[in-house]
């Protein structure tokens, strides 16, 4: 996110900016382990436990691969030393990130629209689902649409806000995940006011940090 063209590129600079892709990557990792934990459980077979994906398997599949790779990958876009010196690598990523980040979020908002309700969930968290799900979708193509006008910055902000709401799912894990320990699964409100309040979170803090580093940048054009 931060493009700082007037500093000098030392390896010291690019060596602090790695805590960008490594902290990106560690809030990915509980949504990644539960997707290849999920993976294990349905070649295993049917359950109870698992039946909705196997009713609706297509989406499943598509939202784990998907939304993993636009996490995984997406980490690497931010770290201004990496995109300065490989902007290639940057483009090319970025034409793989893009498809990945509609499969994940349109695959999402399938199942939340029409799988059966999980026993945890209330309604309320299937409209959250689809209204950020709709945001992350928007996200990419405005983001998109920006880029191949060469408008950076309009390009930096939506990527940083549909990237936000993709790692709604790590920051979910944080806020909900101890509420296991205090007070045992969380459902119907709470886990819907948790989810909501993760996403809503993680995108005043990619807004907060895209406009801090837009405004440090000199105006420029790719
Ligand atoms: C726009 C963002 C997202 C939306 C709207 C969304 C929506 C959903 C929905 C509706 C389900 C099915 C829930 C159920 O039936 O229990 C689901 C499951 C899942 N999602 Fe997402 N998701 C999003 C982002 C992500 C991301 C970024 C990841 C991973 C990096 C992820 C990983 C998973 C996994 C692993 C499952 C399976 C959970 C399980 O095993 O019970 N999701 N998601």
């Amino acid at each position: 996110m931060t493009t700082t063209a007037l500093r000098p590129r030392t390896p010291t600079r690019t060596r602090r900016d790695w805590w960008i892709p490594a902290s990106l990557l560690a809030l990915t990792f509980v949504p990644a382990a539960a997707g290849a934990a999920r993976l294990v459980d349905l070649s295993s077979g049917r359950t109870a436990e698992n039946a909705r994906f196997f009713d609706l398997p297509l989406p499943i599949l598509v939202h784990i691969f998907g939304a993993t790779t636009f996490c995984l990958l997406g980490a690497f876009q931010f770290m201004p030393s990496f995109r300065r010196r490989r902007p290639g690598w940057h483009r090319w990523s970025g034409r793989i990130l893009v498809p990945a980040g509609l499969a994940g979020a349109l695959s999402g908002m399938w199942m939340a629209a029409f799988g059966d309700l999980p026993v945890y969930d209330n309604t309320a968290l299937m409209w959250f689902r689809l209204l950020f799900g709709s945001i992350m979708v928007v996200g990419l193509v405005l983001g998109l649409v920006a880029i191949r006008r060469r408008d950076v910055r309009t390009h930096q902000r939506w990527m940083a806000r549909a990237y936000a709401v993709a790692q709604g799912a790590g920051t979910q894990a944080l806020v909900l995940g101890p509420m296991v320990f205090f007070v045992g699964q969380p459902s119907g409100t709470l886990k819907a006011s948790g989810m909501a309040f993760a996403w809503v979170l993680n995108l005043v803090v990619a807004e907060w940090l895209v406009r801090r580093s837009q405004a440090r940048q000199p105006r420029r054009r790719v």
